[in-house]
């Protein structure tokens, strides 16, 4: 029997997606397989670390449900997230840059007047947000959606305490007729993402930490704008340059700004990009 090189068993492989139907599918399967193996080839792979990927892998299953994604958590850690949205990010200069989602956003978040209260009992110091939602050319974006949400002043978000039972320091609020938001929350604060599980061993055996810097989420919608997806972070925030899920920009950093009575104000603009038409 003729002996199998390691290059015939990824063309073999290459070649097993000749036929499928979808282009883009192929594309992807090809180019994945040429990945993997050419990695496998790098480092020599052994038949143990093998297992012990799938263990891994496994393990990341195991503990995921609809509460806890480590599959997400890896991808971020990985700073793949981070990689695919800047490589989608084909936005004008001006634009507001976007950043990961993370996995704490909740759909149906409660909608809060202006001036309201988003925190609703979340532990932390008062911080009044506000700004508005503008165009390209400066033009106020009426009626504009922004979901917000953060973690309280333990560093965590509401969906990570089970016996809760209501939103807390998330909700919807919406841009007036000139495109302007206010609203009341508690000021963000670092926080270490959930570590207790594969991802964090693999934080751990490789020396680094779980730690994001201060921030703020951002999802802004409007009808004939592509959506936003992004945070504020924190000026004077630990980890800005180590942040484990590789989401800071520096365009996204801001001063939030103690007042004389030691509450903070947080004050930014975010500009829309128009859906092609
Ligand atoms: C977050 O900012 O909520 C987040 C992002 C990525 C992983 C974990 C948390
Ligand atoms: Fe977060």
């Amino acid at each position: 029997m003729r002996a199998l090189k390691p290059e015939d068993i990824t063309q073999s492989v290459i070649q097993s997606f000749a036929d499928t139907p979808d282009p883009r599918l192929r594309e992807i399967m090809v180019s994945l397989v040429r990945h993997l193996h050419a990695f496998a080839q790098e480092v020599k792979l052994t038949e143990a670390e093998w297992f012990a990927g799938i263990d891994f892998l496994t393990r990341c299953g195991h503990i995921t449900d609809d509460k806890r994604q480590e599959f997400i958590l890896l991808s971020d850690t990985l700073g793949l997230s981070m990689l695919t949205v800047a490589l989608n990010q084909n936005k004008p200069a001006g634009c507001t840059e976007a950043t990961v989602f993370g996995p704490f956003h909740v759909d149906g978040a409660p909608q809060v007047e202006r001036g309201g209260d988003v925190a609703q009992g979340a532990r932390g110091t008062p911080c009044l947000v506000r700004g508005r939602v503008l165009g390209l050319k400066g033009e106020p974006i009426a009626g504009a959606l922004l979901d917000v949400w953060q973690s309280d002043e333990e560093g965590l978000y509401d969906v990570q305490r089970p016996d809760l039972g209501h939103a807390q320091a998330r909700a919807v609020v919406q841009a007036d007729e000139h495109g302007r938001f206010d609203f009341r929350s508690i000021v963000a604060v670092p926080y270490a993402i959930p570590h207790d599980g594969p991802v964090g061993q693999m934080l751990k055996a490789t020396a680094r930490h779980p730690w994001r810097p201060a921030h703020l989420h951002f999802m802004v919608q409007a009808p004939g704008y592509e959506t936003l997806i992004t945070h504020v972070f924190r000026a004077d925030s630990a980890y800005l340059d180590s942040d484990a899920v590789f989401g800071v920009r520096p365009s996204l950093v801001c001063d939030w700004r103690q007042q004389d009575d030691g509450s903070y104000l947080l004050e930014f603009d975010f500009v829309l990009n128009p859906q092609a038409a």
